[in-house]
């Protein structure tokens, strides 16, 4: 009889239960007398021995409900091999509990931190296999992640709303969208949403250029401006600090983000009337969308494949239209950040769109 272990970690997104769905649906097809664990608020649950015996009813009325039904938590990958701090050996933990539940497989739903685990308790000699979620598309070897597209859907009607208040009052309008490190969801929700201006960590801006996009736009007689904020958009002059030096510059000016920074920049500039709109996690928020209902169905059915087939120490991806899978210890620790040259890049360049570089 096999007996399979689910976690979802890090941060949650749409498609998370679709996928636990579409996993557990076609392990019962190939194994009827599977044993699936549902281990409770990701790593935490394995380090500490918290999992429950799931039953084909926990599967059902799932698809389209967002977040996690088994909970989920942040446990820093740079802390998982860390004894002192809590006086735990977490990794021994983990595979302590992987034996007592007498898993064949654990299946790991998440993101960046969230595979750099599951690659270490491969390498430590559990059978893991990765499924890779997260509304920032940034994890190497998968053209997309599930929760994406609904974020991008998500931050779209956001623009989509900002862009009429914007013209009714000629304003400037910044909206900050969610990811620190890779930029893919302000490129795709600002193309999809019509926005003016997009700024990525990736390309690290100069405060001139996005004013001088402004003005031109109001010389050309438009009556608004719409600035698509990454969370992690950095100026050119932060972007030649280190991390905590720039952690530090902005901890001195009160700042988490460049947002409001921006603002007020924008508005003593051009004298144009600026106003922000921060989102936040309303982007990772509810029902995942169809498109993405379809691709957790898809890995989740090819996760099913692979333990049927024995394959372990890999995360399923979707590689130009195709679901396969890649080898943890090729993925981990590789974030997939925005080529600055990329095809979707060079697209909004020839729509006449400024980066503020
Ligand atoms: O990784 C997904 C994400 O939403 C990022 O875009 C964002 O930077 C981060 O999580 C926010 O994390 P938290 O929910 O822990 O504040």
């Amino acid at each position: 009889m096999k007996k399979i272990g689910i976690l979802t970690s890090g941060g949650d997104c749409p498609g998370l239960n679709a996928t636990i769905r579409g996993v557990a649906k076609a392990l019962y097809e190939i194994y009827p007398d599977v044993k699936i664990y549902g281990i409770h608020d990701g790593y935490y649950g394995l380090i500490h021995g918290e999992y429950q015996e799931m039953h084909p009813e926990d599967f059902s009325d799932i698809l389209t409900r967002g977040g996690t039904i088994l909970g989920t938590y942040r446990t820093p990958y740079k802390k998982m091999q860390i004894i002192e701090e809590d006086n735990i050996d977490k990794v021994a933990n983990m595979k302590k509990n992987y034996k007592e539940m007498g898993l064949d497989c654990l299946l790991t739903l998440g993101g960046n931190g969230t595979h750099k685990t599951a690659n270490l308790l491969s390498e430590e000699g559990l059978n893991v296999i990765g499924l890779p979620k997260t509304i920032d598309n940034d994890i190497y070897g998968t053209d997309f992640t599930f929760g994406f597209h609904t974020a991008v859907d998500l931050a779209t009607e956001v623009i989509d709303r900002v862009h009429t208040t914007a013209d009714s009052h000629k304003r400037v309008m910044l909206i900050e969208i969610m990811g620190n490190k890779a930029g893919w969801l302000t490129l795709y929700s600002g193309i999809a949403g019509g926005a003016d201006v997009l700024l990525l960590p990736e390309i690290p801006y100069d405060v001139d250029s996005i004013c001088k996009a402004v003005e031109a736009r109001t010389e050309a007689g438009k009556s608004s401006t719409i600035i698509a904020v990454a969370e992690g958009a950095m100026s050119k002059e932060e972007a030649a600090m280190k991390k905590k030096e720039r952690a530090a510059y902005r901890a001195e000016r009160g700042e988490t983000t460049v947002t409001n920074r921006l603002v007020k920049e924008i508005m003593q500039r051009t004298g144009s009337e600026t106003r922000a709109v921060i989102p936040g996690h309303f982007l990772r928020g509810g029902t995942p969308s169809a498109y993405d209902r379809v691709l957790a169905t898809q890995f989740g059915v090819y996760a099913a494949e692979l333990i049927r087939k024995e394959k372990y120490g890999v995360t399923v991806a979707l590689v130009g239209n195709k679901i396969t899978h890649n080898k943890l210890s090729d993925i981990a620790g590789k974030p997939k950040l925005v080529p600055v040259d990329h095809q979707m890049v060079q697209v909004a360049r020839a729509m006449g769109l400024s980066f503020g570089d």
